[in-house]
């Protein structure tokens, strides 16, 4: 059976909890009530999908999701995969879900710069999908860029200066931070591939539009350029991303299972919080292809 949500204007599966998608902000960004992430159908995971190409992050409040339940769940879109440098603590028997956490005597690994997950791989991750376990109430809130509008907003010189153009993406910065916080494993130098060459200006293999596809924190320059000459180009290019206007800032409750383009959306974790703090939340992604 089949329900309308008048919100949303979509039809959506009746599974006596009809499913109901509302836009969080002009830039990107939906809650989706009214659905089990641990009991989907197959036209309910196909509403998801559609949403998610077109909203970018989905917020789903008060999700009870188990870690195998959230391994199955990223799996509806592409291959789960464990982090490539293994930095951080796993769930006991899922070493593919991460433990991003901060507590008494174990600070947090900082994420407080605008990023996309891994983007220095061969094959960043495409989703990236957290699980709230544990928040102190209105602190590390998590920020969110639009990189489809990021490329709206150049101007058409600003686009064929683009044209054809890669950029360097590094590791370097995570083997950095796992030398400042005791939450993450030391990695060995070694273990930090060179670094990797991406497009600029990608196409999404799903919506086929043109995004952005760099970010500050991995991006270490143009590959035609040294980094200072890269510096003004690049900080434009983030300049035109970050600005409030396309930018949707969650505010995390306990349960909130937030999931993400990471080819189309850059984040930043609002280092808002103290070691007293609590936060955990459980990280899962699923590949992606090499960004073209
Ligand atoms: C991340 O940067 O992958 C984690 C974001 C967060 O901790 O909110």
């Amino acid at each position: 059976m089949i329900a309308m949500d008048l919100e949303g204007a979509r039809e959506m599966p009746d599974d006596g909890r009809p499913m109901k998608i509302s836009r969080l902000c002009g830039a990107l960004g939906a809650e989706v009530r009214g659905v089990d992430l641990a009991r989907l159908d197959e036209a309910a995971s196909a509403a998801i999908r559609d949403a998610f190409h077109e909203h970018l992050v989905l917020v789903f409040p008060d999700q009870d999701l188990a870690a195998g339940a959230q391994v199955a769940f990223t799996e509806l879109f592409g291959a789960v995969e464990p982090h490539p440098l293994r930095t951080r603590r796993t769930v006991d028997g899922f070493p593919a879900v991460l433990i991003i956490e901060n507590r008494k005597g174990r600070p947090g690994a900082r994420n407080d710069y605008w990023h996309s997950d891994i983007s220095h791989a061969e094959r960043p991750p495409a989703v990236t999908v957290l699980h709230a376990i544990k928040v102190t109430e209105g602190r590390g809130d998590t920020m969110f860029c639009n990189m489809y509008r990021a490329y709206d907003a150049l101007s058409e010189d600003q686009r064929e200066a683009l044209r054809g153009r890669r950029a360097l993406h590094s590791g370097m910065a995570t083997y950095t931070r796992s030398l400042e916080h005791n939450d993450a494993r030391a990695i060995d130098r070694a273990e930090v591939k060179p670094p990797r060459a991406h497009p600029v200006v990608c196409t999404h293999p799903v919506t086929h539009r043109p995004m952005l596809f760099v970010n500050p924190h991995f991006t270490t320059r143009m590959e035609d350029m040294t980094e200072d000459e890269s510096r003004p180009l690049l900080d434009s290019l983030y300049a035109a991303a970050t600005r409030p206007e396309n930018v949707y800032r969650h505010r995390w409750r306990v349960g909130d299972v937030v999931m993400w383009d990471n080819r189309c959306a850059m984040h930043y974790a609002v280092m808002d919080y103290t070691e007293d703090m609590a936060r955990q939340l459980h990280r899962t992604t699923a590949a992606g292809a090499a960004p073209r």
